[in-house]
């Protein structure tokens, strides 16, 4: 079952009332006001979180499922708390339906090494598309090198979104498993989702979504969305590191055998075999991330007690907003231009390489990834090696985005 939702009305959203949340965001670098551009990495905590992790650890804290005392109990209780919070916040059918990982990594190698291992015949195909994280490509190649499979790319378009005419030519009867970004880490680009599990569907393959930046940039409702499985990370979604969620189909999980073993996975053990558990233990074996768990929780507890929709608005405008500014600045090539795009700005300078445009921007107290975003297939079809990416969060405001053009003169200056 999952919890019934809070009806308490949503803070107004005020990204400067947000900013003081997050203490981080006021500490200076280098003697600069910070800008941290750089959510899609990794976003930072609000003081709800931190306190959440604290209390838990001081007040509340013991092992899980395991102990018949006060404490254990409560640390329990607090546990499953969190996996309600995700599993309303996702809008999954039931709580058994949201596996705890380490992450989304860990999620989507669950999904290929039990569901793709078990499921999969010599010569199935699966699907991927050319934006994909490398953790939406390579547990894939790992499958399709141990069963003999065929892994096909769907491409997409010069302004980054997918081919919807080519991904239906790649689907055959032999398509089993589609595996696609929500929304891509380096363009921002917010992939058709729904329409993409109707394709997959009739031919009746599976479809798994990356949601590591799908859910933090959009309200997501696994049941409209259509799809079968969706993965994602706590570290991105203003929660701790080491907590991430495999949401899954009940009937899908249910088949699926469980990829590792140990204690907390079985409702029994003899030396000559070993019984199941029932959902989600099945998918949990040894001791969980468990104050993480309720990190996450409280996260999610906080992002719903703000106004999303005035979130999401004010992060388009954010995007229009740069966008603009971006234009003025001599040689900048804008990787991802697709309407409605995330607020994931991912650039090129003709005359600087990513590496001395983060450095430069870091003296200025500008926080930006720079490299292959962990996509060298994306960065191949783009024709760069890398490129300098500014991500925005909840907390990011216009004055981050006018230090960031008036760094990126700077660059200019210094290597144009
Ligand atoms: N996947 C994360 C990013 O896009 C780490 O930066």
């Amino acid at each position: 079952m999952t919890a019934v939702a809070d009806l308490t009305p949503p803070r107004a959203f005020d990204v400067e009332a947000i900013r003081a949340d997050f203490p981080l965001l006021a500490h200076p670098v280098h003697g600069k006001r910070l800008a941290y551009l750089d959510s899609g990495a990794s976003a930072q905590k609000p003081l709800q979180v931190m306190d959440a992790l604290r209390h838990a650890y001081e007040f509340e804290y013991a092992n899980v499922h395991r102990g018949a005392y006060w404490l254990s109990e409560k640390a329990t209780s607090n546990f499953e708390a969190a996996r309600s919070a995700v599993a309303q916040f996702i809008n999954a059918a039931d709580d058994c339906e949201v596996i705890f990982t380490r992450g989304a990594t860990e999620a989507i190698n669950l999904v290929a090494q039990t569901y793709g291992r078990s499921m999969l015949r010599e010569g199935d195909e699966i699907i991927i598309s050319a934006a994909e994280h490398h953790s939406n490509i390579v547990p894939w190649q790992m499958l399709r090198d141990e069963k003999g499979l065929v892994l096909k790319v769907a491409p997409i378009t010069d302004d980054g979104q997918l081919d919807m005419a080519a991904f239906e030519a790649l689907l055959t009867e032999r398509t089993k498993v589609v595996a696609m970004t929500h929304v891509s880490n380096v363009l921002g680009t917010v992939f058709p989702i729904a329409e993409v599990a109707t394709k997959a569907h009739a031919v009746g393959a599976v479809l798994l979504v990356d949601g590591c930046q799908g859910v933090v940039h959009r309200a997501v409702d696994v049941q409209a969305l259509g799809c079968d499985f969706y993965a994602f990370s706590g570290h991105k979604l203003y929660g701790p590191t080491g907590i991430g969620v495999l949401w899954g189909r009940e009937e899908l999980l249910d088949a699926m055998p469980p990829w590792m073993g140990g204690g907390d996975m079985i409702s029994s053990v003899t030396f000559e075999k070993s019984e199941w558990a029932a959902l989600p233990a099945k998918f949990e074996a040894g001791t969980p991330a468990i104050v993480q768990a309720i990190g996450l929780g409280a996260a999610i507890d906080y992002l719903q007690s703000l106004d999303l929709d005035a979130a999401l608005a004010h992060e388009h405008a954010l995007v229009a907003y740069a966008t603009e500014q971006l234009a003025d600045i001599p040689g900048l090539t804008l990787h991802g231009s697709v309407p409605g795009k995330s607020g994931i700005m991912s650039f090129s300078l003709a005359y600087a390489h990513p590496h001395d445009i983060s450095t430069v921007l870091d003296r200025s107290g500008v926080a930006i990834r720079a490299g292959h975003h962990c996509c060298q297939p994306l960065m191949e079809r783009c024709g760069v090696p890398s490129m300098a990416r500014a991500s925005f969060g909840l907390y990011t405001n216009r004055a981050d985005i006018d230090q960031l053009v008036k760094a990126l003169r700077t660059v200019h200056t210094l290597f144009a």
